[in-house]
């Protein structure tokens, strides 16, 4: 079956880049022709798209990218987008070059701007979600979070070499703002001594009293992984806190910080932005808007873009729980 009224896709990439991005829009594209529809890029994200960055996209735009991390249409965020009349100006850009609908590949901020769209306008729109945080409800895995995950443990399984050799208590800090995801699997993945995230109550005596204990049992060096929006701050502060309270301890910090967006995709990335790409575009035809495609337990799941960006995502406290088990 396919939705007549749409002859015309248009695509954009919003937010923080993801690992995964460039093979998301590669199969867009690549669907959108063998469905016989135009498909136009805006660069910029929803930036590019109030200042009309358009460019149209063919099948040759997008070959080689799909082992690209980045993305080759760029991104930004874009304050004004919160502004009524500014999405009424976009809008009217994207009717303005016949474009009947939207793909927007991004995480909950572009999926706001993309309900605005779909809900003030009837601007037909999906979601795909493209995040290293892994933070999107109504799919088991974002986009660029396994890629992200990878980096940030052969990063991590190096600086224990360095803490194993010189008997050094490291606080490494990884990237999340508003979640744990990335925090806890480098933990589990790398045998960390300590995972802390946003989304649980760090406790420093704790942390303190479990490294002593684990002295005792000749543990000389260890290593805590903290996410960056941890409420009792970033690893700087828990270090400068813990080292107050362990002053004999040889503390040090490594933070990760942009490293763990950048590179190209691993494998499951590819894989997960084809399926996402193509079957956004599938989805569009047949005549579901409003929507974020994901995949939960193997199998696509359509969530309504505006649960995607209000339902919160947890945390799984067995796997927590298990972290704690096998790093003792
Ligand atoms: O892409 C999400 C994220 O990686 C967050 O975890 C992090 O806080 C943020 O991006 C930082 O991005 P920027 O430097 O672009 O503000």
């Amino acid at each position: 079956m396919n939705n007549l009224a749409i002859k015309k896709i248009a695509l954009l990439t919003s937010g923080g880049d993801a690992p995964g991005m460039n093979a998301a829009i590669r199969a867009i594209v690549r669907t959108g022709i063998y469905r016989k529809v135009e498909v136009v890029g805006i660069k910029h994200g929803f930036a590019g798209l109030l200042n009309k960055e358009f460019i149209e996209m063919h099948s040759h735009s997008v070959s080689k990218i799909i082992a690209q991390g980045g993305t080759m249409l760029k991104s930004a965020r874009c304050a004004d987008f919160e502004q009524k009349e500014v999405r009424r100006r976009a809008y009217e850009n994207l009717r303005e070059i016949g474009v009947d609908a939207l793909i927007v590949n991004g995480g909950d901020g572009s999926f706001r701007g993309a309900n605005c769209l779909y809900k003030e306008f009837g601007l037909p729109v999906i979601g795909i979600p493209c995040t290293i945080d892994n933070d999107i409800f109504g799919t088991d895995y974002t986009i660029g979070f396994d890629t992200a995950i990878n980096t940030a443990v052969r990063a991590v399984d190096k600086i224990r070499d360095t803490a194993e050799s010189h008997n050094m208590l490291f606080f490494v800090e990884v990237m999340g703002r508003h979640s744990g995801f990335i925090a806890l699997h480098t933990a589990i993945a790398t045998g960390a001594e300590a995972a802390l995230l946003p989304e649980t109550e760090t406790d420093i005596d704790k942390i303190c009293s479990y490294m002593e204990r684990e002295r005792r049992k000749n543990k000389t060096s260890g290593i805590v992984i903290v996410a960056e929006g941890d409420e009792e701050g970033g690893a700087l502060e828990i270090a400068r806190k813990v080292k107050k309270k362990l002053p004999g301890y040889e503390t040090r910090v490594t933070i990760l910080g942009h490293l763990q967006r950048g590179g190209a995709p691993s494998c499951n990335d590819r894989v997960l932005a084809s399926i996402l790409g193509h079957t956004a575009v599938n989805a569009l035809l047949e005549g579901r808007q409003g929507v974020m495609v994901g995949m939960i337990h193997d199998k696509i799941v359509y969530t309504p873009l505006e649960e995607a960006f209000t339902k919160h995502k947890q945390i799984d406290p067995e796997w927590l729980e298990l972290s704690k088990i096998i790093s003792l």
